[in-house]
């Protein structure tokens, strides 16, 4: 059956692959909201520009008003929230807007939704779903011998990005418990594919190491996160959204835990192949030990059983599958690369490296 679905932050990189995904597969009307900070970008939908199906909304879901009338205009019967502040450093450097966005906004989208499925007739309150996107990271850190996070697993959240999204979290469970909104929540570990904005790991590695630059590794590269191509997370949510159980929780993790050293390597190894140095030696001269992130947790690692079980999915890609792909578009999306590392981009690399002593910019 056809949908018309409410996203928020579909010009990110995990909204944008999902969107494309979800036209891919044709599967309805998307009203994409998206405020387009500097992670949004609307090239990363650029191949549906045409699409009338597409409705394209540059907004903030903390404006309740805006997002009443979007309800009333367009019926979705479903809202799917990636809209967020996303990059851990930042949210260092400023917690401020991570504390606006995530749980403000989130807050104002809530109460915007909740007021649209008051008034829907109740086969409509049946279908509909507010699908919520979160992370792993509001778990904590793992030590080495501990069993992966369940849903079940403490909220213990580190940074103020963390405890930022631990909060909306929180908000979802409530608005379920208190008003029954007929929610679903995500718990997802670290994404890496196409759209992916350099100034989260894998896709700065890249584009450093092809700018001959520094590949900046915080502490000793020994920290640990379950890598998950975008596009089975995209899946994911798709089947929780079908098939997930109304107020219930859901893991979504790659089975896929590698030392972030390990990623790095991985990476550089790769670009030996695919796009040698003129120099001929390896990207990995290029590695360069900075100063650790304040409060860095040691581990992620997400126990995804619930959803194989109870919904039957799985990821499709290997890592090693996954990270080449990731490679192959980012070596051929160097256009891509350039605009978004023009501009505001460069403020933020070199304010944030150059207090670890690097000139990245
Ligand atoms: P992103 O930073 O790439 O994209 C966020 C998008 O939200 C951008 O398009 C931005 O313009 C938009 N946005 C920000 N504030 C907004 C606001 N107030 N109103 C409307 N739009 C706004 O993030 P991402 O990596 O695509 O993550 C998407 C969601 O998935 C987030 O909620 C994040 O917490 C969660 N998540 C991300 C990962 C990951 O590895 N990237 C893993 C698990 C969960
Ligand atoms: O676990 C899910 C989370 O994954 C999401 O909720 C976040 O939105 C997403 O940004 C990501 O958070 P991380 O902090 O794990 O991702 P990041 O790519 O910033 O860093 C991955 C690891 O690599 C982390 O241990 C820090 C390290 N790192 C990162 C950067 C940018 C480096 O060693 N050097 C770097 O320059």
């Amino acid at each position: 059956m056809k949908r018309t679905i409410l996203v928020t932050g579909g010009a990110g990189f995990i909204g944008a692959n999902f969107v494309l995904a979800w036209f891919k597969l044709g599967l309805g009307t998307v009203v994409n909201l998206d405020k387009l900070t500097y992670a949004g970008n609307l090239e990363n939908l650029a191949s549906i520009r045409q699409n009338t199906q597409h409705i394209f909304v540059h907004g903030d879901i903390g404006d309740q008003a805006l997002v009443a009338q979007l309800l009333a205009e367009h019926q979705p019967d479903a809202v799917i929230n990636f809209a967020a502040e996303s990059h851990v450093d930042r949210s260092i450097h400023g917690p401020e807007d991570f504390i606006q966005t995530n749980v403000v906004g989130t807050f104002h989208l809530l109460e915007a939704v909740r007021a649209y499925w008051d008034a829907l007739d109740v086969d409509q309150q049946e279908r509909f779903r507010f699908l919520h996107v979160s992370t792993d990271e509001v778990y904590g850190s793992l030590g080495a011998a501990e069993a992966a996070f369940t849903e079940n697993h403490t909220y213990a959240p580190n940074s103020p990005y963390s405890a930022s999204k631990a909060a909306s979290d929180h908000l979802v469970r409530a608005y379920h418990h208190t008003y029954g909104l007929p929610t679903l929540t995500t718990n997802c570990s670290n994404n890496y594919g196409p759209y992916h904005f350099p100034e989260k790991l894998i896709p700065l590695i890249i584009h450093n190491a092809l700018a001959g630059k520094a590949l900046p590794i915080y502490g000793t590269g020994q920290q640990i996160r379950d890598w998950l191509y975008v596009e089975d997370h995209c899946a994911a949510i798709r089947r929780v959204l079908e098939a997930g159980r109304v107020g219930e929780v859901y893991n979504i993790g790659g089975w896929n835990e590698k030392p972030n050293i390990e990623v790095v390597k991985t990476l550089c190894r790769m670009l030996d192949e695919k796009k040698p140095r003129a120099d001929a030696k390896s990207y990995m001269d290029q590695i360069t030990f900075v100063e650790d992130r304040l409060g860095h947790d040691q581990r992620y690692a997400i126990d995804a059983s619930k959803i194989a079980n109870e919904l039957g999915w799985k990821p499709e890609q290997s890592f090693e599958s996954g990270i080449e792909e990731t490679v192959d578009w980012y070596l051929a999306h160097q256009d891509w690369v350039a605009n978004v590392t023009s501009g505001d981009y460069r403020n933020w690399v070199q304010k944030h490296y150059a207090e670890r002593g690097e000139e990245l910019a």
